[in-house]
Parts: structure tokens; sequence; C-alpha cells
């Protein structure tokens, strides 16, 4: 039994954040698209994490041809939830009303979707379930200082796909990840949990909010996805002139071009679009895929590598066959 992907969907907020709204802050459009590829961002007016989750449920169910009630198990991927107690996943759950469906989130930043997706498909492959909703959603906005200089590399957005259960030789081949919580300081929210509990003095310091060691999530980034590509290929013996195309997660366009150096696949074959959304975190993949497949399509038999790698440290890589 194999997992693969019946149908996809994705919502982002309505309201734009241009680059030039951070020129009050000492940046600048220029610096922004130079280091990060970014043009613009979509932020939030009001709607929480779960409510953009919600829609693009919604849209990837409709594109599956599936209801709520068919849903076995919802995996969502966030580092924003509605609230720290529930999980986002119940208030999805409860907002699609999807009633058979148990549900619960995936905590692992930015490779969250990757993770889900692999969490997914062990159900399917297990013969638990027949289809899951995979989901990333985020919404940053809430945890970014935005007097800081580092609220520039963020958006907020949701992605969404079902898996379902094929014998069919196609769908996720393979998934290879990885955690180091050595890590877990360059990338962190210092309050709001058992070690440093909300309280005044961790408002009135901004622990609330991201904490972002740049140099770190660069360095970082170019070094261990580039050797989750080569593992995973070698393991299953496929060259990377095979892959027909890599939907990675969008941390910024200068790790996805050394990324694409490092393992040898023409940038051409690597989708993008953080120049529209900034990075989702969660949200990142399940967008990218939505937007590649209304835009193209696929050949039976087509390799498709999808990466990440994220904040704890967390990455990994998923082989898809379409
Ligand atoms: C953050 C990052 C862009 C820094 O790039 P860098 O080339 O190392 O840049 P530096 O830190 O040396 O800073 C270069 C200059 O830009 C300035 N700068 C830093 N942030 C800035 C911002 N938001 N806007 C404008 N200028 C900024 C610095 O002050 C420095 O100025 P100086 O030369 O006058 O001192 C880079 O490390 C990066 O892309 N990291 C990955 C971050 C990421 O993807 N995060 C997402 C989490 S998954």
């Amino acid at each position: 039994m194999r997992a693969y992907i019946r149908g996809t969907g994705s919502y982002t907020p309505k309201n734009i954040v241009k680059n030039s709204h951070f020129d009050a802050i000492g940046s600048s459009d220029e610096w922004i698209y130079d280091k990060l590829g970014i043009k613009e961002r979509r932020i939030s007016t009001g709607e929480t994490t779960s409510d953009l989750a919600f829609q693009a449920a919604l849209i990837a169910l409709s594109d599956a041809d599936l209801t709520p009630l068919d849903i076995d198990l919802i995996v969502l991927a966030t580092a924003t939830p509605d609230r720290p107690v529930p999980s986002c996943a119940c208030f999805v759950q409860e907002k699609l009303e999807a009633t058979r469906a148990v549900s619960f989130d995936i905590s692992a930043v930015c490779s969250g979707a990757l993770f889900a997706a692999a969490t997914g498909t062990q159900f399917i492959e297990s013969g638990m379930y027949k289809n899951v909703l995979v989901i990333g959603a985020d919404t940053f906005s809430n945890i970014t200082d935005w007097s800081r200089r580092d609220a520039v590399f963020f958006g907020d957005g949701a992605g969404a796909f079902v898996l379902s259960a094929t014998e069919e030789d196609k769908g996720f081949l393979d998934f290879d990840l990885h955690t180091d919580g050595r890590g877990k300081e360059h990338f962190t929210i210092p309050s709001g949990g058992s070690e440093r509990p909300t309280c005044t003095d961790t408002i009135a310091e901004g622990q609330h909010f991201f904490q972002m060691n740049g140099k770190e999530v660069f360095n970082t980034a170019i070094e261990v996805v580039p050797q989750s590509i080569h593992a995973i290929l070698k393991k299953n013996n496929i060259d990377i002139d095979a892959i027909k195309c890599m939907l990675p997660h969008q941390p910024s366009i200068r790790i996805l071009k050394e990324v694409a150096r490092r393992v040898n696949l023409p940038f051409e074959k690597v989708k993008t679009n953080m120049d529209r959304y900034a990075n989702t975190s969660g949200g990142t993949i399940p967008i990218i895929l939505d937007e590649t497949l209304k835009n193209e399509s696929f050949d039976q038999g087509d390799l498709l590598l999808f990466s990440a790698v994220g904040a704890g440290w967390t990455w990994g890589t998923a082989l898809y066959k379409w």
C-alpha cells in the first residue's frame, strides 16, 4: 500500500505587505529581494491559523473529490496554533465537521509539512487509514516583533493535501528525516512554555516573539539539506538527473540556489514562490505543491523531491513518484 496525493489546496490572507513597509525600520526592498528573494508577503488581519488551514483544506477536499466525512486523520503542521491547548488540528476538525477524523498537530516548524506527510503516509502504508488530510499552516505575524528587521522574513499562509491509499506504483516512496536538538537556540520563542511561562517580565522583554540566528540558519540549511537529498537518492538508487522537480520549503532564494548547486540540480527545476509569500513556515511545501499543480501537470512516473529545514533543528527530504 502506498500513499498518493489525491488533491491539493492553499489559502493565504488577502492583505499584501510589500517590502517598502519595512523602510521605516531600516530595511529596504533592495536588501530583502537580493538576500531573500522576497517581494511581498500575506499578513492576516484577524484570521487565525485554523481559519487559513480550514480554507486550504476545503479546497484540497474538493480537489480530491472527497467530503470531510471521508477523512480518517488530520495531521496539521504548525508552530503558531490558535491556542497552546487544544491542538490546532482540533479547531480545523470542528470547522470542517470532519467528525470521523482523529486529529493532531505536528511541531517541526519549517519542516512541519514534511514530517506531517511522513506521518500520514505511515498510517496509510500500515493499512490503518485510507484518507489522511495533511495541512501546513502558520501565522508567523503573531510571533513577530514588527519593530525588528527580522520581521521581513515571514508571511502567513496555509496549504493542504489529501493522501489516499493506492496499490498502484505511485505516491511517497521514501522519507529521510532528521532532528538535532543542539540547534534549538538558533531559532526559538523563549517564553510561553514550561521553561519560561509568560509573565509581565517575558512580555516586557519581547520573549514571546521568535528569535533567529540568520547566519546559523543559512549555514546549517546549505549543509544538511544537500546531505539529506544525497542520502535519499543514494538509498533509492536514483540519479539527480532523474528528478523532474524539487518542491522545497521556502527559506530564502540564496539557500535554495546553494542547495541546488550542491546537489547538481538545475535551478529551473526548483519551484519557488517566496517572492509573493515570503516564508510561510509550515505552509510553504503544501502551498508550492498546490500552485505547481494548478499551473502544470506531471506525467505518470515523474519523480519529485520535497525538502525542508527548520527550527530544532529539523530537516529532511521526501521522494515522490507521480
Ligand atoms: C539573514 C541573512 C540574509 C544575512 O545575510 P548576510 O549576507 O550574512 O548578511 P549580514 O548579517 O552580514 O548583514 C549584512 C548587512 O545587512 C544588514 N541587515 C541585516 N538585516 C537586515 C534587514 N532586514 N534589512 C536590511 N539590512 C539588514 C546588516 O546590518 C548588515 O549591514 P552592515 O554590512 O552595514 O553591517 C542570511 O544569513 C540568511 O538568509 N539566513 C537565512 C535566514 C532564513 O532563511 N530564515 C528563515 C528561517 S527557516
